[in-house]
């Protein structure tokens, strides 16, 4: 099953409890939750006292997706504060087979992000172990931007060594995405689509969601 996971970057933080009940209505089991230190990324957001809050309103599966130039030592406090799904860069993790098994022995579910820029082959040698593989669609940092197409030809790249592997792993793709090109992503092979502003800058966050389900579920009937 395809799923929209909506990214609370883009909602009201002054409201988030109200935002975050809001989605929950139209059956999301996931959150993404955007982790900015400023230096990996030219933005800052939120910490782990905001994940443990969060942790507290809601029992969804909370993806956390940390654009920091230090996840080794991080990583291990968000999962304390409630995460049950870490993505690292692979941009920012020298060692990320030892990153990757680090989030797992700490019993969360370990991925691994590429930025545009960065090829899938520099994966090649993790497959065999992260739980998912977040393919972004912009250059990280801020929600509302435009979607980069190159991704869908990355995502179909990572469908292949799936295919070919025989081992499962989920397949992310955050950045620009609503109902007009979520079909693409799902036809190229994502599990999980994250959306931010499509979502939460909308009217209603909740027919929002509906639609954009139904549109994955749409395109997943092709693919299959
Ligand atoms: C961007 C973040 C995204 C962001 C997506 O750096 O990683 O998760 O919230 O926002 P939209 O969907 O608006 O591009
Ligand atoms: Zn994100």
């Amino acid at each position: 099953m395809v799923e929209i996971l909506p990214s609370i970057l883009s909602a009201d933080f002054a409201r988030l409890g109200e935002d975050i009940a809001r989605v929950e209505k139209a059956g999301i089991t996931k959150l993404h939750v955007d982790i900015m230190d400023g230096h990996f990324v030219p933005n800052l957001t939120m910490g782990p006292p905001v994940v443990k809050s969060i942790r507290k309103v809601t029992r969804l599966t909370l993806d956390v997706h940390l654009m920091i130039t230090d996840p080794d030592k991080f990583a291990p406090i968000f999962i304390e504060a409630g995460a049950d799904q870490i993505s690292v860069h692979q941009e920012a993790c020298p060692h990320l087979d030892r990153t990757l098994r680090m989030i797992q022995a700490e019993g969360a579910l370990a991925g691994v992000v590429l930025n545009p820029a960065t090829p899938v082959s520099t994966l090649d040698e993790v497959l065999d172990l992260a739980d998912y593989v977040l393919i972004m669609s912009v250059n990280p940092g801020f929600g509302g931007q435009a979607f980069l197409p190159n991704s869908l030809r990355k995502v179909q790249q990572l469908e292949q060594r799936r295919r070919a592997s025989g081992r499962h792993f989920y397949i992310e793709m955050d950045g620009g995405l609503g109902p007009d090109n979520i079909g693409a992503a799902v036809r190229a092979g994502c599990d999980w689509i994250v959306a931010g502003s499509s979502v939460f800058s909308s009217e209603d966050p909740e027919s929002a969601v509906r639609t954009m389900q139904q549109v994955a579920r749409d395109a997943m009937m092709v693919r299959a």
